[in-house]
């Protein structure tokens, strides 16, 4: 699918914890309008003075609207990028939203559990790609269960023993009794780039792009001081 056929630039956003960094990325780049998001429920929103265009979904599928070219850029976690492998251009690591996928158990089961003795696994987890990968790459026969969310639950109530889920703080897994045994791979947010957009419109998708890199640098350096 062609990009948006105009001179709008149409940004992807994700809901939920990523959100603030980037309402504050944006206005770091001078457009605080898309603080407006965090409290209204439409989904798009027109800056038609800059010609942004704005558009709110779940994480997940930001991908997908940047590879087809329903959004020109977006911001997704490396998590979901490396999970899907969608064919988009990833200019910049934005360095927030720092977390781990892990894989995680009981408590109790980690007593006397050993990896390197696993076998015939039940794992669930939001991310099956990345998690056969990883059985594979340690040749352990693995039965992943899909799942969209709540993952934590799952051991507790017998739906698989283990579970491959990302980690922040740490909070959730304690919560509910679980504790972390193996880190599978780091992610942060990234932005990323519909391919014919970056073409079509390469000189107002570079601008942002080194606004918004000029802005992490910057960020990263007063964190430094
Ligand atoms: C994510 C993730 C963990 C939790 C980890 O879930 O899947 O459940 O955050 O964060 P923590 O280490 O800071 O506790 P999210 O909040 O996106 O909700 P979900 O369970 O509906 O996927």
């Amino acid at each position: 699918m062609e990009p948006t056929n105009n001179d709008v630039i149409a940004i992807a956003l994700p809901k939920g914890r990523l959100l603030t960094p980037i309402l504050e990325l944006f206005e770091g780049i001078g457009f605080p309008c898309v603080k407006v998001f965090s409290d209204s429920r439409r989904l798009i929103y027109e800056d038609r003075d800059r010609q942004l265009r704005f558009l709110i979904l779940r994480p997940a599928d930001i991908p997908t609207y940047v590879e087809r070219g329903a959004a020109d850029m977006g911001i997704a976690g490396k998590d979901q990028l490396l999970e899907q492998r969608r064919d988009v251009y990833e200019p910049l690591d934005l360095r927030f939203g720092a977390c781990r996928l892990v894989v995680a158990e009981p408590a109790e089961l980690h007593k006397q559990d050993d990896p390197h003795s696993w076998s015939n696994l039940r794992v669930a987890t939001k991310y099956p790609n990345l998690a056969e990968a990883y059985f594979s790459r340690k040749g352990i026969q693995a039965e992943i269960i899909k799942l969209t969310g709540s993952l934590e639950l799952a051991p507790l109530v017998g739906l698989a023993e283990r579970i491959i889920d990302l980690v922040e703080t740490g909070q959730t897994l304690k919560e509910n009794g679980l504790v972390e045994v193996e880190e599978i791979v780091k992610s942060t947010a990234r932005l990323i780039v519909n391919r014919a957009s970056l073409k079509t419109k390469y000189r107002r998708v570079q601008d942002l792009v080194e606004k918004m890199r000029a802005q992490v640098e910057a960020h990263t350096a007063g964190a430094r001081a």
